[in-house]
C-alpha cells in the first residue's frame, strides 16, 4: 500500500489535473460529514491566532466550518471553494450562524486575490485535494501577508483516515499523469519542501464515536462525496466491502459501537 494509491481523492480534478471538470464534492451530502470534523476548524483558528478585525482566507472551505469559526471571532472572512454546491450550502450556514462572510467559487491553485491580501490563510483538509501541490503552496504564500500566518491541516498517511484513503485507492482507476497524493500534505518533509524550513507542526486526532460500524459505513458510503463518486466508478459492492474491512481494522470499541481516531497534521508558518 503506497501513497500513490490515494489518487481517487482528487475528485473533480481526477480526469485532468489542471481543470475543474465536475462538481464531485457537490455529490452526496458533505455538510453532514463536515459536522463530524468541526474540531479541525477550531484547532486551526486557535493555532492561527485569529482575532477580531483580521482578514482571513479559508481555502477549499467546503460548507464553511473554519470560515464560520473565524467569523464568529470577529474576523473579516473570505471562504473559497471550487464546488458551487458547497459554496451555496456554506452561504446558508453562514447566514444561519449570523456571520458576514464573502463566499467565492475558485480554485486553490489560482487564487483570485492580490499578493499580501490576508492576515491569515487557513485550510482544513481542503488544500490537500488540489492536484498541483507546488502551485497551491505558492498561492497560499502569495496571498498571505508577509507578517501573517498560514495554518493548514491534512490527514496523515499513517493515521486511520490516511489508511482508508489508500485502501480505497487500491480499487480505483489508475492515477492521471503527474499525480501527487493529497496525503503528502500530511508529511512534514513534503510540507517543509513546499512552504520552507520555518514550518511548525502539531499532530491532532478527530475522535469518532458512532452507534455501530454498519450504520457509520452506510452514512459515509452515501454521504461522503469521494465515496459516492468511487461507488459510481467501480461499483457499490467492492467499495462497501473494502470500506467495511477498513472500519473493522480501525475500530477500538468492543461493545458493538464504533470508536476510532483520525490523525491529522497541522502545519503553521
Ligand atoms: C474534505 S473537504 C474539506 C472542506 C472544509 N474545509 C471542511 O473543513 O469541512 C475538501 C474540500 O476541498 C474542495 N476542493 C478540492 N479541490 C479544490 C480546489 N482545487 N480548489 C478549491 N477547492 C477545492 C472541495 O470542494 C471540498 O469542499
Amino acid at each position: 500500500m503506497g501513497l500513490e494509491t490515494a489518487h481517487w481523492l482528487i475528485g473533480g480534478n481526477r480526469r485532468r489535473l489542471d481543470a475543474m471538470t465536475d462538481d464531485m464534492w457537490g455529490a452526496g451530502d458533505y455538510q453532514a460529514v463536515a459536522q463530524k470534523v468541526t474540531s479541525i476548524a477550531d484547532v486551526l483558528v486557535r493555532r492561527a491566532h485569529v482575532e477580531s478585525g483580521m482578514t482571513v482566507l479559508d481555502v477549499a472551505c467546503g460548507t464553511g466550518n473554519a470560515s464560520i469559526a473565524a467569523a464568529e471571532l470577529g474576523a473579516r472572512v473570505t471562504g473559497l471553494d471550487f464546488s458551487p454546491h458547497l459554496i451555496a450550502v456554506a452561504r446558508e450556514l453562514g447566514a444561519e450562524a449570523n456571520v458576514d462572510i464573502e463566499w467565492l467559487e475558485g480554485d486553490a491553485q489560482s487564487l483570485p486575490f492580490n499578493d499580501d491580501s490576508f492576515d491569515r490563510v487557513i485550510s482544513a483538509i481542503g488544500h490537500m485535494f488540489a492536484p498541483d501541490h507546488r502551485r497551491t503552496a505558492d498561492e497560499l504564500r502569495r496571498v498571505s501577508r508577509k507578517d501573517g500566518c498560514i495554518a493548514i491541516a491534512c490527514w496523515t498517511p499513517e493515521g486511520s483516515i490516511g489508511a482508508m484513503f489508500q485502501r480505497l485507492g487500491e480499487i480505483s482507476a489508475p492515477p492521471p499523469p503527474g499525480f501527487q497524493s493529497p496525503l503528502l500534505w500530511g508529511t512534514e518533509d513534503h510540507v517543509r519542501e513546499l512552504l520552507g524550513d520555518g514550518v511548525e507542526f502539531e499532530r491532532h486526532d478527530v475522535e469518532f464515536d458512532e452507534p455501530s460500524a454498519a450504520s457509520y459505513a452506510d452514512f459515509m458510503l452515501t454521504r461522503f462525496p469521494p465515496l459516492v463518486a468511487l461507488r459510481a466508478d467501480v461499483g457499490d459492492e467492492i467499495v462497501r466491502e473494502t470500506y467495511l474491512r477498513w472500519v473493522d481494522e480501525v475500530n477500538e470499541a468492543d461493545d458493538g459501537t464504533l470508536r476510532y481516531r483520525g490523525e491529522y497534521l497541522v502545519a503553521v508558518t
